[in-house]
């Protein structure tokens, strides 16, 4: 019999429908198109247009990946949105996803994890197909941005986006499949990135809405140093696991922070700049969206062939990062 690992069967993809230029945001916040496009890389990004929300985002992409994967909704066993902005409050996500693509059989919860979400979901979820338990695993990983922004800020607002990107695994003839992955979690940073309004220790009032405590607050230069750190790390973590060394790596995507964290990693990682994929520039930051919206970019391209060595790396608030390793 053929050896099977878990790989990824078909892909899907959903932005915002609004495109916000930089120009847009000059209007908005004190900043220009050209410290943007130097500090971060990013031109424009998409957020929500009006009736566009979390669920119509992932469950768009999640029907996408299906058709791509060929399998059917009813197949599914489980439905996992990763998201930090749900649809509401409860329940998860992912039973609005479930209700819309009729994944009538499925489990289905969120996972939050921020921006390593797709990376985090992959690694813990693939091992239950690989024993058997399960046969399909639809992931859709949306994060809508926008909604928690603070659009006065301009350390922020300039950075992120609205999006999803889903993708259905299940069983692939090996060599292909997830070769490798690890997953980490440094506490000792938890506030470079978060949003500290909302919860049970602040939970909303009038004072955590007028301090504004319930938007995204980033420490983004002290961040920046961090996720250079560990997804160089994780990354070389998973190579030495796979045996492979980052020579036999054809494809490098990261998750779209800034279009110099990724030139930064590369850099120490002594990756071709030309393996490296930029994304940020036409999507922002996505969160989770980010990996699987530009896996599915990439394949549609044609720059992403069967066969292929993937390292995706990426990090996010926790603070949490991750890498995966996977022949495509
Ligand atoms: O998905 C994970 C979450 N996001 C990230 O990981 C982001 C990581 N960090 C970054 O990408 C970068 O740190 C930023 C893009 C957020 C900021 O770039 P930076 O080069 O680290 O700038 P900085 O924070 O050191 O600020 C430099 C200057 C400051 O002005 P002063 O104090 O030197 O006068 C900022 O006020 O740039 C100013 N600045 C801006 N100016 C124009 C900050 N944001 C803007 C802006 N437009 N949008």
């Amino acid at each position: 019999m053929q050896e099977k690992r878990v790989g990824i069967l078909g892909l899907g993809k959903k932005l915002g429908s609004k495109v916000l230029t930089n120009k847009d945001l000059e209007k908005i916040v004190d900043t220009s198109d050209e410290w943007i496009q130097t500090r971060t890389g990013i031109k424009e990004r998409r957020i929500l247009d009006k009736g566009e929300s979390a669920a119509t985002l992932a469950s768009a992409a999640a029907k996408e990946a299906l058709e791509n994967a060929g399998v059917k909704a009813e197949e599914i066993d489980l439905v996992v949105v990763t998201t930090i902005t749900p649809e509401q409050p409860l329940p998860a996500t992912a039973a609005f996803v479930q209700r819309e693509i009729h994944a009538d059989k499925a489990g289905a919860f969120d996972l939050v994890v921020a921006c390593p979400g797709f990376v985090y979901a992959l690694t813990v979820l693939s091992p239950l197909i690989s024993i058997g338990k399960y046969k399909y695993i639809l992931v859709v990983s949306c994060d809508t941005l926008s909604t928690i922004t603070d659009w006065e800020d301009r350390g922020t607002c300039v950075l992120f986006a609205d999006g999803a990107g889903a993708a259905v695994l299940g069983e692939v003839p090996a060599p292909r499949g997830i070769l490798q992955s690890a997953i980490h979690n440094d506490p000792y940073n938890i506030e470079l990135l978060e949003i500290p309004g909302g919860g049970s220790r602040r939970p909303y009032s009038h004072e955590v809405i007028d301090n504004k405590e319930h938007f995204v607050k980033m420490r983004g230069n002290e961040l920046f140093k961090v996720a250079v750190k560990s997804m160089t790390d994780v990354s070389l973590e998973v190579l030495e696991k796979a045996g492979w060394t980052i020579d036999d790596v054809d494809l490098l995507v990261p998750h779209q922070a800034n279009i110099r964290i990724t030139d930064a990693v590369a850099t120490r990682l002594k990756v071709d700049k030309e393996k490296a994929v930029i994304s940020i520039t036409y999507m922002g930051n996505n969160s989770s969206a980010t990996i699987p919206a530009t896996l599915y970019d990439i394949q549609k391209e044609g720059r992403l062939k069967e066969n292929d060595i993937v390292l995706c790396t990426t990090f996010g608030s926790g603070v949490a990062y991750g890498a995966l390793l996977i022949q495509w």
